[in-house]
C-alpha cells in the first residue's frame, strides 16, 4: 500500500511537471522572464532591404475610393448607377415633394454618348393658379451617407442642364437639421441644349451629413445630368480628401498596388475594371458597377488618378490589370490579343512620351510626363484558373517585347516550389488568424533565394482575432513582417489589405483605415506599418534571440539613413505573449560609443487588453507611445510590455558602423 503511494505521488509530480512545461511552452515565456537579444551590426552578417519591401495596396472596396479617398460628394452623379435601361432607380437621390407637384423619372437623352442616362424633372406646380410648396420642389443627393460641409469651406458645383423653357433652379447645401449652408441660384432664359452650369458655394456652417438640393418653384421640365459637388480644398487639387491622403501618406510607401483585388477581376469579366472607360473628361466616363464589393462607381478615380496618387505619395505604381479571368468567366487564350492590346496601350498611357498614340491622351489630361510605371501585376488570385497561364504568357511575351523592363507579377504561389512559367514576382496572400499569422514570419526562410522574389501584396489577421482591427491582429502582423525583413533576399514587397474601409459599407473587415464622411483613425494595423516606415532600403543586421521562444517574440534590427544624413539603429521586438519581458541587448561590432545616449527612444504599440480597438469615439487607445530610452549602451536591458510592438531607436554617432550606400529616408516622429 505504501509502495502505491508512493508511485502515485511520483506520477502527480511527473503530470505535474509535465503540465507546467506544457504551459509554458504554449504561452511563450514565463513570467518575468530574461531573453538575450544579440545584435551583430558589422557587414558581413548585414542584408540590404530593398527599397520597395513596404507598401500599400488600395482597392476599391468598402467605398475606400467613391466616398472615400476621392473628395467627390455626389454619389452617383451622373444617374447611371441603375443600370442603362429605363425607367431606372436614381438611388441614393431623393424626390422633394410629392406626385401633384412633380414627377422624376430617367430617359436616355444624356449629351454624353458614353453615359447616356439623364433625369428628367417635370414640375407641375408653379404654373398658372398652383404655387409649389415653401422651398420648391426637386431633389437632393445625400453623398456617401451624408456630405461633410465645412464652415467657410468651398465647394465647386458642376451641373449640366437642358430645359424647353426658362429655368430658376436653387441649389443648395442643406444640414441634417434641414439649416440651409451655402446657396446659389441658377437662372437662364435659354438651356434648350445641355447647359454647363458652375458655381463656387461658400459654407457658413457645419455639418458632417449634409446633402445638395436642386429646386425650383417654376412650372415646366428640366433634365439634370453629372451634378458634382466637389471640395475645392483637395491634396494638390488633385481630387483626394486631404485628411485620408495625410493618413496614406504618413506610412511612406514605396508603392501602391491599384485598383484591387477582386475589384480588377470582377465577379463577371463585363463588370470589371476597364481603364479606358477610367480616363477623359469627368463627365463622359461611363462609370460602372463592381460586381464583387456591390457598388456603382462614377470612375472619377480612374487610371490617372490612380497614377497621379502614387506620384503624390512618391510611391511607385502598381498596376494590377485583368487578364482575361473573372471569378465566373474567362477569355480563351485563342481570342486574348484584344485584352493585350488594352493593357500595352494602358502602359503607353502611363509611360508613353506626350507625342505617342495614348501619351497624348495622358498630357491632354494634364499629365505631359510619363508615369513612373515599372511593375504590373497578371491578374489577381486567377492562378490555377483554365486560361491563366496560356493567358499570362501571352501578356508576358507582349509586354516584355515592348517594355523589357518592366517586371511583371505573376499570381501563381512560387514560396514553396518553382514557379512553371517566367516571372520576375510572384503574388502571395495571407489572411489567417493571429498564430498563424505570427507563425508565417518563418515562411520565407526556405523560399528560393535564385528565382522571383515574392510580392506578398495582401496580408492581414482575419476573424475572430482580429474584430475590426484588434491590438492582436496588429501584433501577428509586426511579427510576420519581421520576419519578411529577415527574408528579404526572398521577398521585395509587401502590403496590408484592405487599406481602407467607409464605416457605413463594411463589406469587409479588418482594415487600415477607417472614416466617415467628416473623420477617420487609424487600426492597430495600420499604427504598427509605422514601425517599418524606415525599413525601406536600410540595412538589416543580423540579430538573435537567446532562447529564442520563436512562439512569442521575434525581432529584428537595422541601420538607416536620414535626409540628414545622420544614421539610426532601429531595434524592433514584438512581445506576442501575456508575460513581460526583459530584453539584454548586446550590440556587437559597432565602435565603442556608437551609440548617442541622447535622443533615443523607445516607441510601444500595446494595449491593457490584447482585443483593443481603436474607434471613432476613441481613436488613440492603442497608438505608439514613444518615451526616453536612458541607459543607452552596447550592453543594456529593457523591459517590454506584454503583447507590444517595441521601437528601440538610436542616433549613432557618425559612420562607426558599416552599412551599404543609399539607406535614406525621411526623419520624422511617429
Ligand atoms: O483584400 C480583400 C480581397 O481579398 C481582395 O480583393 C482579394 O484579392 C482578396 O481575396
Amino acid at each position: 500500500m505504501g509502495a502505491i503511494t508512493l508511485l502515485h505521488i511520483m506520477l502527480l509530480f511527473f503530470f505535474i511537471l509535465l503540465s507546467a512545461s506544457y504551459q509554458s511552452s504554449a504561452t511563450g515565456i514565463g513570467a518575468n522572464q530574461t531573453i538575450s537579444l544579440f545584435v551583430n551590426a558589422s557587414e558581413a552578417s548585414a542584408k540590404k532591404i530593398p527599397e520597395t519591401l513596404f507598401g500599400i495596396f488600395f482597392e476599391e472596396i468598402n467605398h475606400a475610393g467613391a466616398g472615400g479617398l476621392w473628395a467627390e460628394l455626389v454619389s452617383n452623379r451622373g444617374f447611371e448607377a441603375g443600370g442603362p435601361n429605363t425607367p431606372s432607380n436614381i438611388d441614393p437621390w431623393s424626390v422633394i415633394g410629392d406626385e401633384s407637384s412633380l414627377l422624376v423619372s430617367t430617359d436616355r437623352s444624356s449629351c454624353f454618348d458614353r453615359n447616356k442616362i439623364a433625369l428628367r424633372m417635370e414640375v407641375l406646380c408653379g404654373g398658372e393658379g398652383t404655387i409649389c410648396p415653401a422651398g420648391g420642389v426637386g431633389i437632393y443627393n445625400p453623398g456617401f451617407w451624408g456630405m461633410n460641409i465645412e464652415q467657410g469651406k468651398t465647394y465647386k458645383l458642376v451641373l449640366y442642364a437642358r430645359s424647353l423653357g426658362p429655368i430658376n433652379v436653387s441649389v443648395s447645401l442643406t444640414g441634417s437639421t434641414g439649416l440651409q449652408l451655402a446657396a446659389t441660384n441658377f437662372v437662364a432664359s435659354d438651356v434648350s441644349n445641355w447647359t454647363k452650369l458652375e458655381a463656387i458655394l461658400q459654407a457658413k456652417g457645419t455639418d458632417a451629413n449634409s446633402r445638395l438640393q436642386l429646386t425650383t418653384t417654376r412650372k415646366g421640365v428640366i433634365w439634370f445630368d453629372q451634378v458634382s459637388l466637389m471640395p475645392t480644398d483637395t491634396y494638390k487639387g488633385h481630387g483626394f480628401r486631404n485628411d485620408l491622403f495625410e493618413m496614406v501618406k504618413n506610412m511612406r510607401p514605396a508603392f501602391i498596388r491599384f485598383p484591387g483585388g477582386c475589384f480588377v477581376e470582377g465577379e463577371w469579366l463585363r463588370n470589371a475594371f476597364r481603364w479606358k472607360e477610367t480616363i477623359g473628361p469627368w463627365e463622359e466616363r461611363p462609370g460602372h458597377f463592381g460586381d464583387v464589393w456591390h457598388y456603382w462607381t462614377d470612375d472619377g478615380l480612374g487610371h490617372l488618378e490612380f497614377l497621379q496618387l502614387a506620384e503624390d505619395l512618391g510611391a511607385l505604381p502598381i498596376w494590377v490589370f485583368n487578364n482575361g479571368v473573372s471569378h465566373n468567366d474567362e477569355v480563351d487564350t485563342s481570342s486574348i490579343s484584344p485584352f493585350l492590346q488594352e493593357i500595352l496601350d494602358g502602359i503607353e498611357f502611363a509611360r508613353g512620351d506626350r507625342d505617342s498614340k495614348w501619351g497624348s491622351v495622358r498630357a491632354a489630361m494634364g499629365h505631359p510626363e510619363p508615369f513612373d510605371l515599372r511593375y504590373v501585376a497578371v491578374g489577381n488570385e486567377d492562378c490555377g484558373k483554365k486560361n491563366y497561364l496560356g493567358n499570362y504568357l501571352k501578356f508576358y511575351s507582349a509586354i516584355k517585347s515592348a517594355y523589357p523592363d518592366i517586371k511583371i507579377i505573376s499570381n501563381c504561389d512560387g514560396s514553396s516550389q518553382p514557379l512553371d512559367h517566367p516571372a520576375d514576382l510572384y503574388d502571395y496572400h495571407i489572411y489567417s488568424s493571429a498564430n498563424n499569422v505570427f507563425a508565417s514570419a518563418q515562411k520565407f526562410d526556405k523560399a528560393s533565394r535564385n528565382g522571383p522574389k515574392a510580392f506578398v501584396s495582401e496580408y492581414a489577421v482575419t476573424g475572430n482575432d482580429a474584430g475590426k482591427g484588434s491590438l492582436l491582429a496588429a501584433l501577428a502582423e509586426a511579427g510576420f513582417l519581421i520576419g519578411l525583413e529577415k527574408n528579404c533576399d526572398a521577398v521585395e514587397m509587401a502590403s496590408y489589405a484592405p487599406l481602407f474601409v467607409n464605416t457605413h459599407d463594411r463589406t469587409w473587415s479588418p482594415d487600415a483605415i477607417v472614416f466617415d464622411s467628416s473623420q477617420a483613425y487609424g487600426t492597430p494595423s495600420y499604427w504598427m506599418q509605422h514601425f517599418f516606415r524606415e525599413s525601406n532600403g536600410a540595412t538589416l543586421l543580423s540579430s538573435t534571440l537567446q532562447p529564442n521562444p520563436s512562439s512569442s517574440l521575434i525581432a529584428s534590427a537595422i541601420t538607416w539613413k536620414d535626409t540628414e544624413d545622420n544614421r539610426h539603429l532601429r531595434i524592433k521586438v514584438v512581445n506576442f505573449g501575456s508575460n513581460s519581458v526583459t530584453l539584454q541587448i548586446s550590440i556587437d561590432g559597432m565602435e565603442v560609443n556608437s551609440l548617442q545616449s541622447s535622443g533615443s527612444t523607445k516607441t510601444e504599440l500595446t494595449s491593457s487588453n490584447v482585443m483593443d480597438e481603436n474607434s471613432f469615439q476613441v481613436p488613440n487607445k492603442v497608438v505608439p507611445v514613444k518615451t526616453q530610452l536612458d541607459d543607452v549602451g552596447e550592453e543594456m536591458d529593457v523591459v517590454l510590455s506584454p503583447h507590444s510592438v517595441t521601437s528601440l531607436d538610436f542616433v549613432l554617432n557618425s559612420d562607426k558602423i558599416r552599412i551599404f550606400g543609399s539607406d535614406s529616408v525621411d526623419r520624422s516622429s511617429y
